[in-house]
C-alpha cells in the first residue's frame, strides 16, 4: 500500500467513525448533535471516497446500512451457545414457587436467593436474534431458530439502525475493552407506531397487511430481499448475551447489570424499563408495567426478572429448557377470540361510510371490547370477514381495537361474503368512492348522520362559530326534528326551543341571539369553511374567499377557474364542485341566500390589514420527536409557526401535538402519559394539507 493510500485508508476509518457515532446519537439516543445537512454532506463525502476507493471497502461501512443484493435462501447456522426458553407463568403464585425451586437448588451457604437482587427486563414481543461481533466489529446475526440452530440473517440486521456494526469506536469513547469474540442477544421489534405506519404504507401500496408488531418484525428480518428490511423502521433491544470470549483483558463483569452496562456503552439500546430490583420489589414492577402496558411505545408480553449475581447464575444452572435464574412474569393476552355478530356502516361528518365491526364482547387484557375498527372496504374484502364469523380480535396500544384475522375452520357453512353498502346507509342516497380511494362517501348534505356532526361543525370554531351550541344541544334539535339543515338553526324562536330538557327561558333567548349574531358577522370565508366542503379547511376558505364575491361566483367557478389559484390542485377543485353540483347543497345555499345569509367578500388579497386566518393550527403549541420521512424538522417547523402555531422545546401538559417521526424516544412515551394528543407524520401532513400556501411541500410529503 502506497503513503497516500495509506492516509485515505485513515480518512475512510474516521469518516466511517465519525457517522457511526453520529447514527448513534441520532437513532439510539434521540439526541443528534450534527444538523442533517451537515450529517448529509459528510456522509455523501464518505460515498464519493469509497466509490474513488472500492478497494478499501467495509462491509460495515455506515453506507452498508442501505441492504445489499437478493439473497436465495437463509442459510442455517448452529448457536455456539443454546438460546434457551425461559420458566414463565401470569400468577404471583407461579412467581413465588419459581423463588423457591431455585432456592432448594442451592446449596446451603450460599447467598439467599430470594433475598437478591434482579435485573428486570420487559419481555419483548418480537423476534429474538443472536448477534455476533469479533473484534468489535459485526461479524453475524443468527434468529434464534429452535434455541440450537438458528438462520443466518447477517445481511438483513445490518440495515438496522439500532444495531451497532463496530463497537471499537464507542469502546474507546468509554475507555472499555472489547471481548474478542461477543454474542448479544436481544430482540427486533416494531414500536407500534412504526408498525401502524408500515401497516398503512402496505394498505395503500396492494400490500400484505401484518397482524401484529411480532410479525412484522419477523417478516422483515426474513427478507430475502436486504434493501426491504432496510426500508422498514426496526428497533432492536439487547437484554443479554451468549457467548463471550476475552483475549488479554479479564472478564469484567460478576454482575447482569454490568454486562447491560457495557452493551449500552457499545452503543446498543437498552430500554429504559430495565431496572435492578431487589427481590421483593419485581412483582410489584411486573404490576406497574402491566398498568401501563398499552401506553408503551412498543409491544410487550410480560416482565423478565434475572438474578444479577453472575456467581449465583452458574450455580443455579439450566434444566433442559430454561434457565432457573430467570423467570417470565407474562401479562395476560390482548388478543382473543369472539364471534362478529354484525358489520355497521358509520357516516362520518364528511361523509365517509366507515365499517365497524360489532363483537361478541371479550376480554382483552382487562378491557372489554364489543366494536372494532374495520377500515374501509377493501379491508373487509382483504380479510373475507363474514357476518357471524370467529374471528381474532386484538387491542394494540391506546388505539381502538381491531379485526385481525379469521378463524376459518369455525367458519358457518352459510356465512355470506360482506357486501359493502354503495347508498348511505342514513339518507339511501347513492355513495360514490373516487378513483384511487378507499372509502365510499356520502356526498348529501342533508344526511341525517352527516347532518349531526355537519352540524356541529357548522356551528363550531372552525365554522360560524355559534357561542354556546354545542354537540349535545345540535343533537337534541336534530332529535326533536326543529333542524334538518344548518339553515334551520336561523329560523328557530324562543317557543320552538322552551320545551327542550334543561332549556330555560333565558338560555331559550340567548340561543336565538347567538345564532342572529352569528347571521350578521358571518364573513365570506367563515362560511365557506362552515360548510364542510371535503378538504377545504380555514385556509382555503380564506383563499376562495379573497377570489370569488359570494357563493354564486365560488358556485359558477369551474375546475379549471379553481385550479387556477395558487393554492388549489385538482382534487380540492374536485371537491368543490362536487359539492355545488349536489342539488341538496344548492338549495341549502338558496336558504341562506332567504334568511340573508350571504356574506360578500369583503378581501382582497392585497389587503394586508386583514387578520391571518383561523387554522387547525392557530395558537396550537407543537413539539417535534424523532425523523420525519420527507422533511427536514426545521422546515416542519417553519410550516407551523407560519400557521399560526407555537413550536415549544419539551413536553408538558400544555402541549398540544407531538408530531412523533421515526424512533421518537423519551419524548413520545413522556406525552402519552400525560395524555398528549400524538401525531404521525402522515397526520402532520394531512393538517399542512388544509393549508394553502407550500404546495409542492405538501404534495412531496403526502405522496412521497
Ligand atoms: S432472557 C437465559 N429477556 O423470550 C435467558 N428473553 O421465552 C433467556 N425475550 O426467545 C432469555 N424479552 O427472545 C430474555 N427481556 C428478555 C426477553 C426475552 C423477550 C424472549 C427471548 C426468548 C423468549 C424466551
Amino acid at each position: 500500500m502506497s503513503v497516500s493510500n495509506l492516509s485515505i485508508a485513515e480518512q475512510l476509518r474516521e469518516l466511517r467513525e465519525e457517522i457511526h457515532y453520529h447514527d448513534h446519537r441520532y437513532y439510539v439516543l434521540d439526541d443528534p448533535e450534527i444538523t442533517d445537512t451537515a450529517y448529509d454532506a459528510l456522509y455523501r463525502k464518505l460515498q464519493l471516497l469509497e466509490e474513488a476507493h472500492p478497494e478499501l471497502d467495509d462491509a460495515n461501512s455506515p453506507t452498508k446500512r442501505v441492504g445489499g443484493a437478493v439473497q436465495d435462501g437463509f442459510i442455517s447456522r448452529p448457536h455456539r451457545l443454546r438460546m434457551y426458553s425461559l420458566d414463565k407463568d401470569i400468577t404471583y403464585e407461579g412467581w413465588t414457587n419459581f423463588l423457591a425451586r431455585a432456592e432448594n437448588k442451592l446449596e446451603i451457604g450460599e447467598i439467599q436467593f430470594s433475598k437478591s437482587a434482579f435485573w428486570v427486563d420487559p419481555k419483548f414481543d418480537g423476534l429474538a436474534l443472536e448477534i455476533i461481533y469479533e473484534n468489535g466489529v459485526y461479524s453475524k446475526a443468527l434468529t434464534r431458530g429452535d434455541g440450537f440452530v438458528g438462520e443466518d440473517v447477517t445481511e438483513n440486521v445490518r440495515t438496522i439502525r439500532h444495531v451497532p456494526l463496530d463497537l471499537r469506536g464507542h469502546a474507546k469513547r468509554h475507555k472499555i475493552p472489547i471481548p474478542d469474540i461477543l454474542e448479544v442477544r436481544g430482540e427486533v421489534v416494531f414500536t407500534l407506531q412504526d408498525f401502524f405506519i408500515l401497516n398503512e404504507s402496505q394498505r395503500k401500496g396492494g400490500h400484505k397487511v401484518f397482524a401484529n408488531p411480532r410479525n412484522a418484525a419477523a417478516g422483515s428480518v426474513r427478507q430475502l430481499d436486504p434493501k426491504i428490511t432496510a426500508s422498514r423502521k426496526l428497533s432492536f433491544f439487547p437484554y443479554g448475551i451468549g457467548l463471550v470470549q476475552w483475549g488479554i483483558v479479564d472478564n469484567a463483569w460478576n454482575k447482569y447489570e454490568s454486562i447491560m452496562e457495557f452493551l449500552k456503552k457499545y452503543g446498543f439500546k437498552v430500554n429504559r424499563l430495565s431496572k435492578i430490583l431487589p427481590c421483593k420489589d419485581v412483582y410489584e414492577y411486573y404490576q406497574e408495567i402491566l398498568h401501563k402496558r398499552h401506553k408503551l411505545e412498543f409491544e410487550i408480553d410480560g416482565v423478565v426478572a434475572k438474578i444479577n449475581d453472575l456467581a449465583l447464575q452458574s450455580a443455579l444452572g439450566f434444566t433442559d429448557r430454561h434457565p432457573r435464574f430467570a423467570f417470565a412474569l407474562k401479562f395476560p393476552a390482548h388478543e382473543g377470540e369472539t364471534v362478529l355478530r354484525q358489520i355497521d356502516v358509520q357516516v362520518g361528518r364528511t361523509g365517509v361510510l366507515t365499517p365497524v365491526a360489532i363483537l361478541e364482547p371479550v376480554s382483552l387484557a382487562g378491557v372489554t371490547v364489543a366494536r372494532a375498527t374495520l377500515h374501509n372496504e377493501d379491508e373487509i374484502k382483504a380479510k373475507d370477514l363474514r357476518v357471524g364469523d370467529t374471528v381474532v380480535v386484538r387491542r394494540a396500544g391506546d388505539v381502538i381495537p381491531e379485526v385481525v384475522r379469521v378463524v376459518e375452520d369455525k367458519r358457518l357453512p352459510n356465512a355470506e361474503p360482506f357486501d359493502f353498502p354503495h347508498i348511505c346507509p342514513s339518507c339511501q342516497s347513492p355513495a360514490v368512492r373516487g378513483e384511487g380511494e378507499a372509502a365510499w362517501r356520502c356526498v348529501n348534505l342533508a344526511c341525517p348522520a352527516m347532518l349531526r356532526r355537519g352540524i356541529s361543525y357548522f356551528v363550531s370554531k372552525s365554522g360560524l362559530d355559534i357561542e354556546g351550541l354545542g354537540a349535545k344541544w345540535v343533537q337534541a334539535l336534530i332529535d326533536q326534528g326543529l333542524v334538518k339543515t344548518p339553515a334551520d338553526l336561523f329560523r328557530l324562536t324562543e317557543a320552538d326551543l322552551l320545551p327542550l330538557e334543561r332549556m330555560a327561558e333565558k338560555s331559550a333567548a340567548n340561543f336565538v341571539a347567538a345564532v342572529e349574531a352569528a347571521k350578521h358577522s358571518a364573513t365570506l370565508p367563515r362560511l365557506i369553511a362552515a360548510l364542510g366542503i371535503r378538504q377545504v379547511g380555514t385556509r382555503t376558505a380564506r383563499t376562495l374567499a379573497e377570489h370569488f364575491t359570494d357563493l354564486d361566483a365560488l358556485g359558477a367557478a369551474t375546475v379549471e377557474d379553481l385550479t387556477s389559484l395558487p393554492d388549489v390542485g385538482p382534487e380540492v377543485a374536485g371537491s368543490i364542485r362536487e359539492f355545488f353540483d349536489n342539488a341538496e347543497n344548492r338549495h341549502l345555499l338558496e336558504r341562506f341566500r332567504e334568511i340573508g345569509l350571504w356574506p360578500v367578500s369583503v378581501i382582497k388579497s392585497t389587503d394586508s390589514a386583514v387578520p391571518a386566518a383561523v387554522t387547525p393550527f392557530t395558537g396550537k403549541r407543537f413539539l417535534f420527536t424523532g425523523a420525519l420521512p420527507d422533511m427536514a424538522r426545521d422546515k416542519a417547523q417553519a410550516l407551523v409557526e407560519g400557521a399560526g402555531g407555537k413550536v415549544v422545546g419539551s413536553v408538558s401538559k400544555k402541549l398540544d401535538y407531538l408530531v412523533a417521526g421515526a424512533d421518537p424516544g423519551s419524548k413520545l412515551a413522556k406525552a402519552q402519559v400525560l395524555g398528549v394528543a400524538v401525531l404521525s407524520p402522515e397526520q402532520f401532513a394531512a393538517m399542512l394539507a388544509e393549508l394553502p400556501g407550500e404546495t409542492q411541500t405538501r404534495k412531496s410529503l403526502l405522496d412521497p
